[in-house]
């Protein structure tokens, strides 16, 4: 199962401003009604945009100005990613002789690639106007660097009438300091070139048989002011972008977006609110961006859809209720002869879902416990995390419940906004006070938030005030979705009856998941054959011949039994009081190795006085600096499963692998009968509350590869006695470039064996020494009946 990252559910950004109205906690007496509002579209609204994409698709023609240099790199990234989806016609313009195998290209005459390129600018506008002003609406001049959503675009354009002159874009007056130089009038203005400017074909009709005149009475030398200046002389018009006859409610000042971070501009995180509120964005320099963009903003459309879903299975799940039919039912339902409502079943391509689930409409109340243990138990959001899971509640708050947060905060104040231009206020998102949320397995993640919103009206009576909110999202689940990111090795193959192949078999496994989720996705499998690492366990021992012959076994059992690829080297002390231990031992070790063969066990005989870190040290110098190394306990007890995590979790120069081991408590403590012996190998039903906990404060199980233990300077070699090396070490890899990965690992048992901490003389070993020791006594449960059992004997 490790080959299948189960990245199972996706969640989507489909939220939903709930119950909002009620008065809350307000700090003013501003009543913000029109938070009560949803974004959606209703159906009629989707059928009619499909029609009219369906009957137009001369919508828009766009031509980009580029360079000969660049036709290869961001022209032809323009054209592989948004220029594919223009509701229209796409055509890049550059210098006379150039040519190009991958964009459509007009090579225009008399034209160089010197900048700036007003000719340019000018020649491709009249191009565009002498072949194509009767057979497009609108006419867009783009440059090689900018994105545009197209599907926004379209939105936008049609929503504002293309026979009127229109010259569109982010307008410009130049800098303070520029002003004086451009030559424009107070009133005039132009729009900003790089993220893109629009002409109505009546704007192109005007001014575009002016374009010589306009080139030989330029002022400056910005081919952008030029072209608003010609402009306003020939068409009559500035720049536009507050389109009050335009039906649109989009935030004109952010839809044209430039930002000022030059070439590294779009090149970091993607999730920022000014990326997902434009139509347009500049500049991307590098194309490789340019694909990672369009990458993301597909990903933002997955979503939209995702959400669209979600709302026609509520739909649906409420009108068939209407019509008297029960919801969980539906599958079945038969609307008229020979028309199920759902045609495909589950397993098919085109299945559509489970509405049962997906139809649920939102509502505290939309997962209904049946009894005391599926109540859904909130955790409490503040500067920290409070949660009942965890025996230490205050929690630092992850990385993925804040970037979820942030995620529906933005979209929330999206929703908040959306009419703000009708209400002439706007509300800004301060922070969230506290809130709560709980994630319902089925359904999504609820929320309630507090929030301290800041209430701008700008209309009217102008005020500014502090308002707070409280918030009820909720993030609705939508498909399963399976995602394979290892890259395994075959280990055999299967017969497949569809395909008529031999598949490897991981492959079966998701063939079976397949039949059971019922989703098919395109083959997604890398298979790279390669050789797994050796694992070098290394042991060291002083006395403990018990739970040493316990390991030995279990290590030919698991390891050389199984053939895994695995080595063992033991550091054993030879004592003068535990010389039986040390003799069986050694006898043990020789067995093994008379069976299989005299290279599967290594052994570094000691007589030194013993510390584990030294005995660590005398293992790793018995190893290559490409080895791979595992720091084992003689009281562990482990299964297969593990020594695919660590070879898994380990990464050369990169990440240090500290699993949290499952430490079984006590139980000569209160269970008499006990023997030691019972645990000799790995039972997963072991690991439950009453036998043990995750040890997360011990960090001597540890996997590495040995170049990264010495490049770290190895273990602190001056502490002797009782532990604390590995505190250390842990903390040295902190300080560290390499990354550290921390995890429970349910392979991975430390049976119980008690502490002798009398002879500890350091005051800090012994208190951990001590702490440990009664950690281990045995569960709250335990402790608690004991004590009620023998309370008379307590004072
Ligand atoms: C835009 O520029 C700002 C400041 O230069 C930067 O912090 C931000 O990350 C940039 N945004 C994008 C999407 O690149
Ligand atoms: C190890 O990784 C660092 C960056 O994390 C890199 O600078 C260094 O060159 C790498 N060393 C080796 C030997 O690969
Ligand atoms: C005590 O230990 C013995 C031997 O391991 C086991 O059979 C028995 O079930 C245990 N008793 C309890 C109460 O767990």
């Amino acid at each position: 199962m490790m080959a299948i990252r189960k990245k199972l559910m996706k969640l989507i950004l489909g939220l939903l401003l709930g119950i909002l109205c009620s008065q809350f906690f307000t700090i003013s007496q501003i009543a913000i009604q029109d938070m009560c509002i949803s974004k959606r579209l209703s159906p009629l609204d989707l059928i009619n945009e499909e029609n009219l994409r369906a009957q137009n698709k001369n919508l828009l023609f766009v031509g980009i100005m580029t360079a000969s240099k660049y036709l290869d790199t961001r022209a032809k990234a323009v054209y592989e990613t948004w220029g594919k989806e223009v509701p229209g016609k796409i055509m890049f313009f550059s210098s006379e002789f150039s040519y190009s195998e991958h964009v459509p290209l007009i090579a225009l005459p008399g034209v160089d690639d010197s900048y700036p390129p007003q000719k340019k600018s000018f020649t491709m506008l009249k191009h565009m106007y002498d072949n194509y002003i009767d057979k497009y609406e609108w006419f867009l001049r783009g440059d090689d660097d900018v994105y545009m959503r197209t599907d926004r675009l379209e939105h936008l354009l049609r929503s504002v009438d293309s026979s009127k002159p229109w010259f569109i874009g982010q307008t410009g007056r130049g800098n303070i300091d520029e002003f004086g130089l451009l030559s424009l009038e107070s009133d005039e203005n132009f729009c900003m070139g790089g993220p893109g400017i629009i002409f109505s074909r009546e704007s192109l009709k005007r001014m575009a048989p002016y374009v010589e005149e306009c080139l030989q009475n330029l002022y400056t030398t910005h081919e952008d002011v030029e072209l608003g200046r010609c402009v306003k002389r020939f068409a009559g018009i500035s720049c536009t972008w507050s389109y009050e006859a335009s039906s649109c409610d989009c935030k004109m000042q952010t839809i044209f977006y430039h930002n000022q971070s030059g070439v590294d501009a779009f090149t970091g995180d993607l999730k920022q609110k000014e990326v997902h509120r434009a139509i347009t964005m500049h500049p991307v320099k590098r194309p490789e961006y340019m694909y990672k963009l369009h990458g993301y903003i597909k990903g933002l459309k997955i979503q939209t859809n995702h959400q669209d879903g979600i709302y026609l299975h509520r739909d649906i799940a409420v009108s068939m209720e209407q019509l008297g039919y029960s919801k969980d039912r539906l599958h079945k339902v038969i609307l008229v002869k020979n028309l199920p409502l759902y045609p495909s079943k589950r397993g098919n391509d085109e299945y559509l879902g489970d509405t049962n689930i997906l139809g649920t409409p939102t509502s505290l109340n939309r997962y209904t416990p049946q009894n005391l243990q599926d109540v859904l138990v909130w955790e409490l959001i503040s500067k920290t995390l409070y949660s009942h899971k965890d025996a230490n509640p205050k929690k630092r708050m992850g990385s993925s419940l804040k970037e979820g947060l942030g995620d529906v905060t933005r979209e929330m104040m999206d929703i908040i906004n959306s009419y703000s231009k009708q209400r002439g206020r706007i509300i800004d998102f301060k922070e969230i006070l506290y809130g709560y949320w709980r994630l319902d397995p089925i359904h999504g993640v609820d929320l309630i938030l507090d929030l301290l919103l800041v209430y701008k009206k700008y209309r009217g009576h102008k005020m500014t005030v502090q308002v707070r909110r409280h918030a009820y999202v909720q993030q609705t689940f939508s498909d399963i979705v399976i995602r394979e990111v290892n890259q395994n090795k075959i280990v055999d193959t299967f017969f497949d009856e569809n395909t008529q192949q031999n598949l490897p078999v991981h492959k079966k496994l998701v063939h079976h998941l397949i039949s059971k989720i019922g989703r098919n996705f395109p083959p997604l499998f890398n298979l790279i054959n390669q050789e797994e690492p050796v694992i070098n366990f290394i042991l060291p021992i002083s006395g403990r011949y018990e739970s040493f012959r316990r390991f030995l076994n279990m290590y030919e059992e698991i390891c050389l039994n199984m053939k895994e690829r695995t080595k063992l080297i033991v550091i054993l002390y030879k004592k003068n009081n535990l010389i039986n231990d040390f003799v069986s031992s050694k006898y043990l070790i020789e067995q093994v190795q008379k069976k299989f063969s005299y290279s599967v066990v290594n052994v570094v005989y000691r007589n030194d006085d013993f510390s584990r870190g030294k005995a660590l040290q005398y293992g790793v110098q018995e190893l290559k600096n490409d080895d791979l190394m595992l720091f084992i306990d003689v009281d562990m007890i482990f299964d297969r499963n593990t020594l695919q995590r660590i070879r898994f979790n380990t990464v050369k120069n990169k990440t240090v692998y500290f699993p949290i081991v499952f430490s079984l408590y006590d139980p000569t403590f209160w269970n008499i009968t006990y023997i030691n012996k019972a645990y000799s190998y790995f039972d997963s039903n072991l690991i439950n509350q009453r036998n043990g906990f995750w040890r997360q404060f011990g960090f001597g199980i540890v996997s590495i590869y040995k170049n990264d233990y010495v490049t770290l300077g190895g273990f602190n070699l001056k502490i002797s006695g009782w532990g604390y090396e590995d505190v250390n070490f842990f903390d040295d890899v902190v300080n560290s470039n390499l990354k550290i990965v921390r995890s429970t690992d349910p392979g991975l048992i430390h049976v119980f064996h008690s502490e002798v901490c009398d002879q500890v003389s350091d005051v800090a070993q012994k208190n951990m020494c001590l702490g440990t020791k009664g950690s281990t006594l045995g569960s709250l449960q335990t402790l608690q009946d004991f004590y009620m059992k023998y309370k008379r004997y307590f004072r």
